[in-house]
């Protein structure tokens, strides 16, 4: 058996009705902007009963654009997670900041209230809370904790569209929320796609502004300020309604298999499951295991058909970007230990069942023959 670790082309089989919005798009000539974008816009801010939905060219603009529009002075410091990938570091550096890294639970994976903590300083103004994997970051407690200090708290949604903290969605806890609709997204695009929600009207006017060269849209030449061209484009936006409708049902497979790889996989010794935060709702982006002998384990799966995902090889302060801040793993102990153990295995809503039990039999078989 062959097992990808992510086949979109299964969901595009029979999809009619994004062959038909497709179409609609193309048909109205209208490929920049226009309804496609507005109706995407309401409804997804409506999904997270918010006010505010800037639909943006990608999730690291949109965290860029967040960022930027806060108007913090230069040098202000954001913690930021030492477990994740770039764009929740970077984008804080482009808007003018220095992101502080900070260390993660090691039972969940995300930042807490006590790891940031430890980070902060007189020139902490944000905090960015990324919900890694499909969990949630406690942002209830982090909002608390940001409130407290007089910070902004800020969330990262790109791998964690409509996971609920205490029944609410994520995204809805702090400032301002960027999501990413990158294809292999929970909400995927058919290309690059995103977008920030806010209740801050302010705020969500600022990002539009910047997101259109500095002009407030609908005007196109009234420059304010510097800004970028950070837009959604109309065939993503249509592509992105049609699959909205269908986000609980793609999350309800994705946790399905999930709880499959759980229940199956229980018994193996070697191997530390994921699993949810209490009170969390976690929609699965991503599954990753934790074994000691993992590059092992992954070669043992690549022989047997299946590809598997580092989710990530490197803890971000550890890599050659940020080698100028001399950080040693002892800096993150518990980003720098994931580094060398997670592995995520396949899921996402098209895989079967039968194709999550042979990923888990060949994990047990190996644990059963080769140790
Ligand atoms: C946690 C996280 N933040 C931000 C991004 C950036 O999103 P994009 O790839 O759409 O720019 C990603 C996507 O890879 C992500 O996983």
């Amino acid at each position: 058996m062959q097992i990808p670790f992510f086949d979109l082309t299964r969901q595009l089989q029979n999809y009619n009705e994004l062959y038909a919005a497709i179409q609609q798009v193309m048909q109205s000539g209208q490929f920049a902007g226009g309804e496609w974008v507005r109706e995407f816009e309401k409804n997804f801010a409506a999904k997270l009963r918010l006010p505010f939905c800037i639909g943006t060219a990608n999730g690291t603009d949109a965290l860029y654009l967040i960022f930027k529009a806060l108007q913090l002075p230069a040098g202000t410091e954001v913690v930021t997670p030492a477990w994740s990938c770039m764009p929740t570091a970077e984008t804080i550096s482009m808007a003018g900041y220095k992101p502080v890294f900070c260390d993660i639970d090691p039972e969940y994976m995300v930042l807490t209230a006590e790891t940031v903590a430890q980070k902060i300083t007189s020139r902490t103004r944000a905090v960015l809370a990324v919900h890694l994997y499909g969990q949630a970051a406690p942002v209830a407690d982090l909002r608390q904790f940001c409130e407290a200090h007089n910070l902004y708290l800020i969330e990262d949604c790109a791998q964690a569209h409509l996971t609920l903290e205490k029944g609410k969605p994520v995204g809805t806890f702090g400032m301002a929320a960027a999501f990413s609709f990158y294809p292999t997204k929970n909400l995927g695009a058919l290309g690059d796609a995103g977008c920030v929600v806010t209740a801050n009207e302010q705020l969500a006017q600022r990002i539009r502004t910047l997101a259109n060269h500095g002009s407030p849209p609908p005007e196109q030449y009234n420059y304010q300020t510097e800004g970028l061209n950070s837009r959604l484009d109309a065939l993503q936006a249509a592509v992105l309604n049609t699959k909205l409708k269908r986000l609980d049902e793609f999350n309800n497979r994705r946790t399905h298999i999930a709880l499959l790889y759980n229940k199956l996989l229980k018994d193996v010794a070697d191997i530390k499951l994921p699993s949810a935060r209490p009170e969390v709702q976690h929609t699965w982006h991503i599954y990753p295991i934790r074994t000691r002998y993992r590059d092992e384990l992954k070669n043992h799966l690549q022989q047997n058909g299946i590809e598997t995902r580092i989710h990530y090889p490197v803890a971000l302060p550890l890599s050659q970007a940020y080698r100028h801040c001399s950080f040693s793993e002892y800096d993150f102990p518990v980003a720098a230990c994931l580094a060398r153990e997670v592995l995520s295995l396949p899921v996402f809503p098209e895989l079967t069942e039968e194709e999550a039990e042979y990923v888990a039999g060949k994990v047990i078989g190996y644990f059963r023959q080769q140790r």
